[in-house]
């Protein structure tokens, strides 16, 4: 529903500019009046925007604009000319998601920025009880048709001191750094999300929503508290090239009291994202996986062709059997093509899409995947050389369409500004993992996959702003530090990491993170930071609707008592709860199964100690539920007895409260399955 009206009055007078008078504002507030966004020109006619939370500035005016290649820059002469309010609430539906239905309410201020010269630009502000989006429009207009940007002066100037959570932009290793906490005053240039903490203990991240066939925004500090966009770079020159009209993506603040309240916030990124534009896509499934993996991150096994080979048949059969013996859905598969011997990061041009290794019999694997109602998981790793990969990809598609492989999880590794992609002049050119060719890039492969049918998951992808929900097979991707880490990272992810995650990366959306290395082992028989019971949490702390239990099937073997939580656990949630947390020291969710009417539980702590109370008011009134309880035994903790846990089953209903302890670098999950009818 779309009511039209103008929620708070709009201070604008359009007569010239007395000398000291005060400066015309146009304001427009969120739906309960929490947040308050007005847009103004200063003197010199630049436009900027400040946001006010509960009548306090929380961002003070910041500017506004663009510098262009081929035309003069969008930065000063400008008034503010028509500006239109109108409000919206509406109530969607997720195909999947960590919410069935989502509510989009909030109140829009659209303003036309008139320059002296004739030249138009329009911001549209979106404002929400929890956080603000807006963004650009290049308007269709005969001074500028062609649209070279070579930088968006868009600022975020932060009024109260704050510490921040944040992992460097622009460097080599794209998003895969461990979190900095540091004075927002002392960040030097980062990615978002952006997660700060304001001295009033308000919770602020800055992101951006839909990032469509235009440039990554990084964060740069320029002076104090002012953090400044900076686009991810082009190899063509201008950073983001496009041909009026269009709109860029939108500049995000998640702005909530506390924790918790941030992470709820995220709505707001699929809110200002194009509902579904794929029609039916109950052919989109949210899963569990097993596959050939976690061998060749330990060095045991390789994904090039010889003795050690991961993707041979036999070893196939021996993970589908598992699946299938397991309720798991998916089995992936990697190495399983030609290209991997020799030095594969660097010759990404080497692989072939559609020929299997010899010793991988893909047609009968397929068949024999489906016989025991299993799903073979394609993979394509590119090594970021896209012009290889593109010039395949059809066919790659239609092989795997043909095989009844319906997800394909893709890989683009190389240092970052290392894609290559053919550009128009028939040449090969070195692009951002984060550009625009690559924003492009994603969105032709999860387009081409969606006409076959195939969900696709990204690792070293472009960040997650939301598109999923436009793009509903559009399911994951990695985009942080992952499971990996903790088989050759040097250093490992530290007890932290997963408290730093939910509250930075997973606020752009699903992660495929790939937890469940109940074995705690890492290559060389690295120790892994983490206890048995925190690997459970992690199911339910990191969303993604496809979730990997990457341990070996032979080291479940081992631990068959926890191993049944990772059975248990969907992947598919009728709704969420954050029912306590801090950034980067802890955190506890509750979901409710989209399928059922149990909900699960999962706690994580850093390398503290922790006893949470956590009432179990979520749960249906009046009813009962066996809660199965795994926790971390007394001796556990990461650097303690790592596989100590505890399993408990009792009854319990909405009016008790439980005491959640969590060892040091530990966690706790719980099943609450619920016993009788609504
Ligand atoms: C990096 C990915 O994150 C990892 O999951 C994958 O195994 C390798 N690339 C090879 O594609
Ligand atoms: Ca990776």
């Amino acid at each position: 529903m779309i009511r039209g009206g103008v929620l708070i009055m709009v201070l604008w007078s359009a007569g010239a500019i007395a000398q000291q008078a005060p400066l015309p504002v146009a304001s427009v507030a969120s739906p309960g009046k929490v947040l308050a966004v007005s847009l103004r020109v200063d003197r010199d006619g630049r436009p900027e925007y400040r946001i006010e939370r509960n009548q306090k500035v929380i961002v003070n005016w910041s500017r506004l604009g663009f510098i262009l290649a081929d035309a003069p820059k969008f930065e000063r002469n400008f008034a503010v000319g028509q500006v239109k309010q109108r409000s919206f609430d509406d109530t969607w539906e997720q195909p999947w998601g960590e919410r069935r239905y989502v509510r989009n309410h909030g109140t829009e201020m659209r303003a036309t920025l008139d320059e002296k010269t004739g030249r138009k630009l329009i911001v549209v502000f979106r404002v929400f009880d929890d956080g603000v989006g807006f963004r650009y429009e290049f308007p269709d207009q005969p001074q500028l048709k062609q649209v070279n940007i070579v930088e968006e002066l868009t600022e975020f100037d932060i009024a109260e001191p704050a510490a921040a959570w944040w992992i460097p932009g622009g460097e080599w290793n794209r998003y895969e750094y461990l979190y900095n906490k540091t004075p927002l005053a002392e960040l030097s240039q980062a990615h978002t999300p952006v997660t700060l903490k304001l001295a009033s203990g308000v919770h602020m991240a800055i992101h951006e929503a839909a990032l469509v066939d235009y440039a990554g925004m990084w964060l740069r500090r320029v002076e104090g508290q002012r953090l400044k966009a900076v686009l991810s770079p082009s190899s063509s020159g201008p950073r983001v090239a496009r041909t009026a009209p269009f709109v860029t993506p939108w500049r995000t603040l998640q702005i909530a009291a506390d924790a918790p309240g941030l992470y709820l916030a995220s709505d707001l990124i699929l809110n200002l994202n194009e509902p579904n534009r794929l029609g039916d896509v109950s052919w989109v499934h949210p899963f569990k996986y097993v596959g050939i993996w976690w061998g060749m991150h330990l060095g045991t096994q390789t994904w090039a062709s010889g003795p050690k080979h991961g993707a041979t048949t036999a070893e196939t059969k021996r993970y589908i059997d598992f699946a299938a013996a397991n309720g798991f859905r998916g089995v992936l598969v990697e190495g399983w093509n030609k290209g991997w011997d020799g030095d594969w990061f660097a010759t990404g041009d080497e692989f072939s899409f559609t020929e299997p290794y010899p010793d991988f019999d893909i047609v009968a694997l397929s068949a024999y995947a489906k016989k025991k109602g299993v799903h073979l998981i394609g993979h394509h790793e590119t090594s970021a050389n896209i012009a290889n990969y593109e010039k395949q990809l059809g066919p790659a598609l239609d092989l795997y369409q043909k095989l009844g492989i319906d997800a394909v999880k893709t890989g683009y590794v190389a240092d970052a500004g290392g894609v290559q992609a053919r550009g128009a002049d028939g040449r090969i050119h070195f692009e951002w993992h984060d550009g625009q060719v690559q924003s492009r890039h994603h969105l032709h492969v999860v387009e081409e996959a969606a006409k076959r049918h195939i969900a696709v998951n990204p690792h070293e992808p472009i960040k997650d702003t939301g598109l999923r929900r436009t793009y509903p097979n559009w399911v994951s991707r990695e985009g942080a530090r992952g499971m990996e880490y903790n088989a050759w990272g040097d250093p490992p992810n530290p007890p932290e990491h997963e408290c730093n995650l939910v509250f930075t990366r997973m606020l752009g959306g699903p992660m495929d993170f790939t937890p469940g290395v109940l074995s705690l082992t890492g290559a060389s028989g690295k120790r892994i930071q983490s206890t048995i019971a925190k690997q459970l949490a992690l199911y339910v702390t990191l969303y993604s609707p496809i979730q990997m239990a990457a341990d070996l099937p032979e080291n479940y073997a081992k631990f068959v008592k926890p191993f049944q939580f990772i059975r248990d656990v969907p992947v598919d949630w009728a709704d969420t709860r954050v029912l306590n947390g801090e950034v980067g020291d802890y955190v506890t969710f509750a979901r409710e199964d989209r399928n059922s009417d149990d909900w699960y539980l999962g706690a994580i702590t850093d390398e503290q100690p922790r006893s949470l109370t956590v009432p179990l008011g979520f749960l249906d009134a009046g009813r009962k539920y066996t809660a199965t309880i795994y926790r971390d035994g007394a001796d556990a903790g990461f650097a303690g007895n790592p596989a100590s846990v505890e399993i408990e089953t009792r009854s319990v209903s909405s009016t008790d409260t439980l005491t959640v302890q969590l060892a040091p670098g530990g966690g706790q999950a719980i099943r609450f399955a619920a016993r009788g009818k609504k």
